[in-house]
């Protein structure tokens, strides 16, 4: 079949070529934002008297009419379809004839494909922050669930300081909120309007750029046309945001496979959210928070990916910039599942609180609190450290907890320890003295999530 752009060609293209050029496959996708795009042009040609308002009206009916087909499932893609701005213009033409024709005046594919986009990830950045509220909402609400709820902190891994459990799910709270800003910020880059900027120059047309922005809910207008076309910016910004938005989920993720072992046996993951073994009967995987950790990798891939396309490129368009497609596809279809399976997770999750409790009385947990016991009794804080440092090579020696010796024992080490000492070895009152802003006491974090639900609403 021949070309819309067949004009100077003696020959048809190759299938092999067909095959390799097109995007058609996957950029349908966007093809609400292309009809959108070219129904808000139609009409700005018409207002500017470059074509009729009849002439607008007929093309209007026949976008309309394509969007419907598509929708149901009745619009025929065809394999020579290069696009999706060729395969609607291809069928706009057999629906209204020869005045399909005037819809790509004073504008270029390339001009064209960055509208798409930028309408295209407008939406998509509005969904996913609603998810990323969702799973701030899933996580505060397990927080006020479990508010006193008391486990141990970890640093290297190794049990470190007693935490409540719900500072601890606040602090994926305060990520995800950086990810809402990351988020919201890259928006203002895409909000605005590429139309116009044609193929790279500009029009000889009296457009107006503005109508067109108003008409589609763009708040700017793209300055120059030159960096209009060539730039991916706003795509490569989408995906570094989602990168790290990936890290978060991965790195919830693999605490949600931890906490589920029978090593720490913190959680139980409902049912609904893990797979089984085909052949260890007894066997019930975290298969889900597996593959969130997992499927981070092909996040970040995607943005390498693309930085690599643009590296070299010249200025403007070229074609190696098709390429921004299937990337940005895949981060969104990667990404948005991920944040609603882990709101549903957190929202169904059993929180194993005495298992917590417990795994708090080994492993000295309070040693800085004894450390800190001992300047306020008037040693420097290096010499505390030390002393308590020996504290528990001789607790380890002998099989103890700091708790269980002796005031006599704990003298032997330093005579200013008291009676009141065993105050300091309470893993509650431990957290309650946690009390300097953003701490783990209660009270701090009850401040914390007040401050929070005003924020949220
Ligand atoms: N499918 C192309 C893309 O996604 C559309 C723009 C093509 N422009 C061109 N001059 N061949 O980048």
């Amino acid at each position: 079949m021949s070309k819309l752009w067949g004009g100077r060609f003696n020959k048809e293209t190759s299938r092999l070529v067909e095959e390799f050029t097109a995007s058609i496959y996957f950029d349908k996708r966007l093809y609400k934002q292309d009809i959108a795009g070219s129904i808000a042009h139609v009409k700005m040609l018409a207002k500017q008297g470059i074509v009729l308002p009849e002439e607008a009206e007929q093309i209007i009916a026949g976008l309309e009419e394509i969007k419907r087909e598509i929708e149901t499932g009745q619009f025929q893609f065809n394999p020579s379809d290069e696009d999706i701005h060729m395969a609607i213009e291809r069928v706009l033409r057999v629906k209204i004839g020869r005045v399909a024709a005037k819809l790509h005046t004073a504008r270029s594919r390339n001009d064209q494909v960055c509208l798409d986009m930028r309408l295209y990830l407008k939406e998509e950045i509005e969904e996913i922050n609603i998810s990323i509220l969702n799973l701030i909402k899933s996580l505060l609400t397990t927080a006020q669930r479990h508010l006193e709820v008391i486990l141990p902190g970890y640093t290297h891994l190794q049990r470190a300081q007693p935490v409540l459990l719900s500072h601890y799910l606040l602090a994926y709270i305060e990520m995800l909120k950086r990810e809402r800003d990351r988020f919201q910020d890259c928006y203002k880059r895409v909000d605005v309007m590429p139309l116009g900027s044609a193929a790279l120059a500009g029009t000889t047309f009296p457009i107006d750029r503005h109508y067109v922005a108003e008409l589609l809910g763009f708040s700017q207008v793209s300055t120059n046309s030159i960096d209009t076309v060539s730039d991916r910016d706003f795509i490569l910004e989408f995906l570094s945001a989602s990168a790290i938005l990936a890290v978060h989920l991965s790195r919830m993720a693999e605490e949600l496979v931890l906490w589920s072992s029978q090593e720490f046996d913190f959680i139980e993951i409902d049912d609904a959210f893990c797979t089984g073994s085909s052949i260890m009967p007894q066997k019930k995987n975290p298969d889900v928070a597996e593959l969130i950790r997992g499927k981070s990798g092909r996040v970040f891939g995607n943005l390498i990916a693309l930085l690599t396309v643009m590296k070299g490129l010249p200025l403007t368009y070229n074609r190696d910039m098709q390429e921004d497609k299937e990337p940005l596809f895949d981060t969104i279809d990667t990404v948005k599942p991920a944040l609603k399976l882990l709101a549903e997770i957190w929202q169904n999750i059993k929180i194993k609180e005495k298992n917590m409790l417990k795994a708090t009385q080994k492993g000295f947990l309070l040693a800085t609190d004894l450390a800190d016991y001992l300047v306020t009794r008037g040693l420097p804080f290096r010499e505390a450290h030390q002393i308590v440092g020996e504290m528990v090579k001789y607790c380890q020696e002998k099989g103890k907890e700091l708790e269980n010796l002796t005031l006599e024992e704990m003298k032997g080490f330093c005579n200013l320890i008291g009676e009141d000492v065993k105050e300091v070895l309470d893993v509650k009152k431990a957290i309650e003295r946690r009390r300097a802003w953003g701490g783990t006491a209660l009270t701090e974090v009850k401040r914390q999530i007040e401050h929070l639900k005003k924020e949220l609403k």
